[in-house]
């Protein structure tokens, strides 16, 4: 009878995440949690030890998208989609392994410029009522300040004594323009044109650690990717985003050149 310890385990864990829920407290950072599995793109990133490490979103059934401060080695990575709850097996979660990690080749880990990573996987991700795809905002479309959009993940819910919270997070942030972001009180020239924020100027609702390579969604699109921030929700700092408009053109050159290259080896 082998369903009976898994029953078991399953409830050990519903038990186990209960009692470690922080009760009250915020998640993402000012946040709440969306209705169960009505962010399907989004993806857990985690290590072969089912450590959450970063946030992801699929742009086809085969690739996802992340930052590239995610890279935590092809060997040592596994992919989750159609999670939720991360500590409680819900039945719904895909997971596969990548089989190749394609780093932005300019992605600069001191000044984090093109902080983004393409992730290929092994098999098909199957789309259905918990899994589906995100879009692509066009090559150069631009994001006014104001824009409300939406952040979503499974990180930090406190700038301090941080834990990973047990179920995806959501908050609406309105886009900061890169002049405000750049100014003296702020990032003080920090941001590149292929950066983006998002935040309030009083803080309090933020991206966080464990957010990163997770989706920042303006008009049904991703616009942004979590890439840092000083602190998380910090009044004048809003959160900086890899600007996604911008690598339009570098993700699908990518993808078709994979499969257009004579890539079968033997
Ligand atoms: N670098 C962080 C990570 O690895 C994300 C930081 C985002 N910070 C922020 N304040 N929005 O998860």
């Amino acid at each position: 009878m082998k369903l009976l310890p898994s029953l078991l385990l399953c409830f050990l864990l519903e038990v186990l995440s209960i009692s470690c829920q922080d009760t009250g407290l915020e998640r993402i950072v000012g946040g709440y949690a969306p209705v169960p599995h009505s962010i399907k793109y989004i993806v857990s990133i985690q290590t072969m030890g089912r450590q959450h490490i970063c946030g992801g979103f699929l742009i086809n059934t085969y690739w996802v998208v992340t930052a590239a401060h995610c890279n935590i080695g092809l060997t040592n990575m596994l992919i989750v989609a159609g999670d939720y709850a991360l500590t409680i097996y819900e039945g719904t979660e895909q997971q596969i392994l990548p089989q190749l990690l394609v780093p932005h080749p300019a992605y600069n880990s001191v000044t984090n410029n093109n902080d983004l990573m393409l992730i290929k996987l092994t098999g098909p991700i199957q789309q259905n009522q918990y899994v589906s795809i995100a879009l692509l905002p066009r090559q150069g479309a631009t994001i006014t300040q104001g824009r409300i959009c939406r952040v979503s993940g499974w990180g930090y819910t406190s700038p301090v004594g941080g834990q990973i919270p047990s179920t995806l997070r959501t908050v609406k942030l309105p886009i900061v323009s890169t002049e405000k972001c750049n100014s003296s009180e702020s990032f003080n020239g920090r941001i590149t044109e292929n950066m983006l924020c998002a935040g309030f100027t009083l803080g309090g609702k933020d991206a966080c650690q464990g957010d990163s390579g997770s989706p920042l969604v303006c008009d049904g699109r991703v616009y942004g990717v979590v890439s840092w921030g000083i602190g998380c929700a910090e009044p004048q700092f809003p959160g900086v985003y890899t600007a996604l408009s911008h690598f339009r053109r570098w993700i699908d050159d990518t993808i078709l050149s994979y499969y257009s290259r004579c890539n079968n080896k033997d």
